[in-house]
């Protein structure tokens, strides 16, 4: 009975809200139902990886320093970073690339550090790379942050026998040739090894494939993509971006193929238009603002183009969505090598951010992983390092925040909220998603949008009752807030007060520009 009545409340609420929108075609208020009783999909905490290439100076510089480097660091490996990184409950760490993955013949990585070839980065600055970062310093890094392995490997310049073997050199405990070489290099047992993806943008970087080539590339590669003892592979096939639906369709059609992967990655990053005009990451309008939002709201389109097709072929959503390469992406800063693609971080970002992983949440059905590009100094990153310095980015703070949905069961909401206009374009002002935990706790994450104008959300909890809430509020003053090495605690989160809570009623003043994350207890 309570059920029905809760049910026939919840209906009359959505049916009155709609017909007053209709009415006005103007909502005055912004309200947001959630429904806090009827759990949805786990949210994977996998969504809320991160990646990391041989780029600029992410792994060089911005995590791996060396053993004899005066920057403190455990196995060479930067203290600052890593205890950074363990703060935001990293799940995965994706590596080596990127475009630089189907360069990298990752056996120039293993063995004494002065017997390493060093070799040229041909896709990012033509650098050399000495290889001082290999398979051992990778493992090192992910066994340190408490995250899972995310392995990308060489299709595009490699073979199959050089991927199967780094595999079995990887996770296999028998006695073989590889893991022989293993123990002669110092790892005794096998490693874990969650995910693995065969090739990077096969469509370009990673050669140039079409579809059709790829499919059947991709099947022989896989094939020899052994499960080591308890090791179980998550292989993650090579997808398409943006809205090129037809290399999903190609990847899954066939169920010889299909059955090759357990995962398709897709790729998209927020440009504010197009790739010949990023604009500057810091110096920027609201006309550029607004249009870093239309492009940060597309992924959710993306998501369920991709998704509409794997729906067909795998109704039952055995295979997930990984949206392994995601963010916004600006021109350098002023004075660095292009190929570095270093970028400041602003409010923009973290709002972006926040767009983001309500989205991914919100397709907790089918998106299992996602990997924010990249993790340190290279696009929207979390973080940044000059020499011995460290700062934590907007974003950085917005992951914080967030990794409270990790593992939580996705709750149904129903938002309804006034535009955001600019000129004569509109984009709704919120962005949202509510989960609830392992010990009953709700989180809901809100972001306004809007630079100039703050907004109160309405938010009725249907189906449970909350006696107690508290918040954070990530806001700044500008658009282009961002934290620098003269001022690093520029854009960092406050606790929030901006709420009140009556009658299963929660009313939310958010500040312009903000992302809320509020919990709710019993
Ligand atoms: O993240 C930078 C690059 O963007 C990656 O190497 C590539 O996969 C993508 O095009």
């Amino acid at each position: 009975m309570k059920k029905l009545v809760t049910v026939l409340f919840i209906l009359l609420l959505l049916a009155g809200t709609k017909a007053g929108a209709q009415k006005e075609n103007l909502i005055s208020v912004n309200q947001l139902v959630v429904i806090a009783n009827n759990p949805g999909p786990v949210i994977s905490k996998d969504i809320y990886g991160h990646f990391s290439e041989h780029l600029g100076a992410c792994i060089y510089g911005g995590i791996w320093v060396g053993t004899d480097s005066k920057i403190p660091n455990t196995y060479g490996i930067r203290n600052d970073v890593l205890f950074a990184l363990r703060e935001i409950k990293v799940p995965n760490l994706r590596w080596p690339g990127g475009c630089f993955a189907d360069t990298y013949h990752w056996k120039d990585g293993i063995g004494p550090q002065e017997k390493r070839a060093s070799i040229v980065n041909t896709h990012w600055g033509g650098v050399t790379e000495d290889n001082s970062f290999g398979t051992h310093e990778f493992m090192k890094l992910t066994e340190l942050i408490g995250c899972d392995a995310y392995i990308n490997g060489n299709v595009g310049s490699g073979t199959v026998k050089e991927m199967a073997e780094w595999v079995e050199y990887l996770t296999s405990d028998s006695e073989s040739p590889m893991t022989r070489l293993r123990k002669e290099n110092g790892q005794e047992k096998p490693w874990n090894v969650k995910y693995f993806a065969i090739g990077n943008e096969n469509w370009g970087c990673g050669g140039n494939m079409t579809d059709e080539y790829y499919s059947n590339v991709m099947r022989q590669f896989s094939t020899y993509l052994n499960n080591y003892g308890k090791n179980r592979l998550y292989r993650v096939a090579c997808g398409p971006s943006d809205y090129n639906f037809a290399w999903t369709e190609t990847l899954m059609k066939d169920g010889a193929t299909r059955n090759r992967f357990q995962g398709l990655s897709i790729h998209y990053y927020s440009l504010v238009d197009g790739w010949n005009n990023k604009g500057s990451a810091t110096d920027f309008d609201e006309g550029q603002w607004f249009q870093t939002m239309q492009a940060n709201n597309q992924m959710d389109q993306i998501i369920k183009g991709h998704s509409d097709i794997m729906d067909r072929y795998d109704p039952r959503k055995t295979k997930g969505l990984v949206v392994d390469e995601w963010g916004n992406w600006f021109d350098v800063e002023p004075g660095t090598n292009p190929g570095f693609l270093y970028q400041q971080n602003t409010m923009r970002d973290a709002i972006t951010a926040a767009i983001h992983l309500n989205i991914f949440n919100q397709h907790a059905d089918r998106v299992k992983v996602a990997n924010l590009a990249q993790v340190v100094n290279v696009l929207q990153s979390v973080i940044l390092t000059k020499d011995d310095k460290m700062v934590l980015t907007p974003t950085y703070h917005v992951f914080r925040m967030f990794r409270v949905h990790q593992e939580a069961k996705l709750l149904n909401i129903d938002l309804r909220c006034e535009d955001y206009t600019y000129g004569t374009k509109k984009i709704p002002s919120v962005s949202a998603s509510a989960s609830v935990d392992k010990d009953g706790k709700v989180h809901i994450s809100l972001a306004n949008l809007n630079p100039n104008k703050p907004v109160t959300v309405i938010c009725p909890v249907i189906g449970e009752t909350f006696k107690y809430v508290a918040g954070e509020v990530l806001s700044a003053s500008e658009m282009n807030s961002y934290n620098s090495f003269e001022k690093p605690d520029l854009v960092k989160p406050a606790s929030f007060k901006g709420f009140t809570l009556k009658d299963g009623i929660l009313t939310v003043n958010m500040p312009s520009k903000s992302v809320v994350v509020l919990e709710l207890t019993k």
